[in-house]
């Protein structure tokens, strides 16, 4: 009863506080003449818990040049919306995972939705691909489902071992907290996951890091790029048998 009530007196105050911020209209800002970009950004300007990150998330499966990208997590389908254009543009295959049904949410060709449990897929995932006549090794992995530590953990151990030689695994929800606030001073209303994905991404390091600020680290065979706002996002990129 009392969590649900805070929950309104949060969600009231997120309310009235969003309407003291400044936005520019994304027409305001757009340079580019690619029209998936463009969407995107017009896609970014409504605010969720994951819009300030919709823009990287392209640049950054676009910078990896991807031939498979897989998705674990796409409900209404936000990421979704960006890793089919950034796919279509790439040519690559792209399969998202989800326990519940979001078939509908994307359109492209090349798009592959499969309703499991991400953890219980990840030990047919190889037999799948081959049967697809897919490539068997991941470029892009994008982590956005249940953000607890031990689920995180098991799909870091169970779709690691899948992913390419310069692989990108991208996670969202690592700064995540009742209260977050966007790039722009915006607040959002989620929910305290005790810092179950960073506190995993941590384990996999064995180290710890500072998650409330946006970092940049380098590990054997990886490097890492972290934004703490609007719930947080890291980059994980392998380097590669030459650059490690
Ligand atoms: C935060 S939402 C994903 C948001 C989506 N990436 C977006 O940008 O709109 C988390 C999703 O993960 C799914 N999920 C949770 N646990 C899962 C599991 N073990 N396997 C597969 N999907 C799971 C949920 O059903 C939910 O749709």
């Amino acid at each position: 009863m009392f969590t649900t009530m805070l929950g309104y007196v949060l969600l009231g105050v997120q309310k009235l506080y969003n309407l003291f911020i400044s936005r520019a209209k994304p027409s305001a800002h757009q340079f580019s003449n690619m029209k998936e970009f463009q969407e995107i950004q017009e896609r970014a300007y409504r605010y969720t818990d994951f819009s300030d990150h919709l823009v990287t998330l392209f640049e950054e499966t676009l910078s990896a040049q991807p031939k498979l990208i897989v998705e674990l997590g796409t409900r209404g389908g936000d990421s979704t919306y960006v890793l089919e254009r950034a796919a279509r543009l790439c040519q690559a295959d792209f399969v998202s995972v989800d326990i519940e049904d979001c078939s509908k949410v994307a359109t492209y060709d090349r798009w592959y939705f499969v309703k499991s449990d991400d953890i219980e897929f990840a030990k047919r995932f190889s037999a799948w691909c081959r049967e697809k006549g897919l490539p068997e090794h991941i470029d892009v992995l994008f982590i956005d489902s249940s953000h607890f530590y031990e689920h995180t953990c098991q799909e870091i151990e169970a779709w690691f071992p899948h992913l390419s030689e310069k692989a990108k695994a991208v996670f969202h929800d690592t700064n995540l907290k009742r209260i977050y606030f966007r790039k722009d001073g915006s607040m959002g209303i989620a929910w305290n996951n005790r810092r179950g994905v960073i506190r995993a991404i941590e384990e996999y390091f064995s180290t710890v890091f500072q998650e409330k600020k946006d970092f940049r680290d380098t590990r054997p065979g990886w490097r890492i790029k972290h934004l703490a706002y609007c719930a947080g996002f890291t980059v994980l990129e392998k380097l590669g048998k030459n650059r490690e």
